[in-house]
């Protein structure tokens, strides 16, 4: 039997306990047909993260919370596949798919082992999910195997300039300070209790990405649209006016 590594099992407990407070924002994202993305609800028609044609797609959401992204890859026509590590965020993707009546496959574990065969899916996309809470070396290699030649993975996640600016208490908004080294960060344990989350710098994105069989298509700035607000206290618009707090990461299997 595989042991499964211990920031799953600490992750798995942290977004049991997390999920009550993500019940309002899967409600809210299931319900808008239009996407927006991350912390500053940004349009889809500024950033592009869902391919044109999806229609009898193959695709997974690796780490799908809620699974708001994988309901609006279903009523693009994709067959979807959502997987999470926490039961009790599934609870509520699985209430809510009952609620818009809208049906795809959800299943409990880690998108670092994806139980499907190689080659089974066009399109791999991750907000927030595995590719902040799952070692890239593993979540990485994972999506290579299990997607198609040419086929892509899109991401989301924290900008690694603010992961270096962002004050230990995430109550407090991150400055303009650097507060910690840019070399060595990988797996962050932030104080007190919270979860285990994987930052890389650019650098080691992009030699991960490639050694592991994806070309680079496409790496986002994300900036906060003219009206954006955020319940996230741990940075501030203007702040995000002024320097990336989002990234989102565009690749492609290699044919
Ligand atoms: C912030 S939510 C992402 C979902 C949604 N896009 C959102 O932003 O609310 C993070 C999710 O990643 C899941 N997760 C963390 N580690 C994971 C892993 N190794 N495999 C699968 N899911 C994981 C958590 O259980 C949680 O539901």
């Amino acid at each position: 039997m595989t042991s499964v590594p211990d920031y799953v099992l600490q992750n798995r407990a942290h977004w049991d306990k997390q999920a009550v407070d993500y019940v309002a924002s899967g409600e809210r994202h299931w319900a808008q047909s239009t996407p927006s993305w991350g912390i500053w609800n940004v349009p889809e028609s500024d950033l592009h993260i869902l391919p044109n044609a999806l229609a009898g797609k193959d695709a997974i959401e690796l780490g799908c919370g809620t699974a708001y992204v994988s309901s609006w890859l279903a009523r693009r026509g994709a067959k979807v596949v959502g997987i999470d590590n926490s039961e009790q965020q599934l609870e509520t993707a699985r209430r809510l798919q009952r609620e818009h009546k809208l049906e795809f496959r959800l299943l409990h574990g880690n998108a670092e082992s994806v139980p499907y065969p190689d080659a089974s899916f066009d399109f791999a996309i991750s907000e927030y999910g595995a590719c902040l809470w799952a070692d890239p070396k593993k979540w990485v290699a994972e999506a290579a195997r299990l997607l198609r030649p040419g086929g892509r993975l899109h991401f989301l996640t924290n900008a690694f300039l603010l992961m270096l600016c962002a004050d230990e208490d995430e109550t407090k908004p991150a400055t303009d300070r650097l507060l910690r080294p840019a070399f060595g960060v990988y797996r962050t344990e932030w104080p007190g209790d919270s979860g285990i989350e994987f930052h890389l710098s650019h650098a080691d994105w992009i030699r991960l990405l490639r050694s592991s069989g994806f070309e680079i298509e496409d790496l986002i700035d994300v900036r906060p649209p003219e009206d954006a607000t955020t319940h996230y206290p741990f940075v501030t618009v203007d702040w995000a006016r002024t320097w990336p707090s989002e990234e989102v990461w565009k690749v492609r299997k290699q044919i």
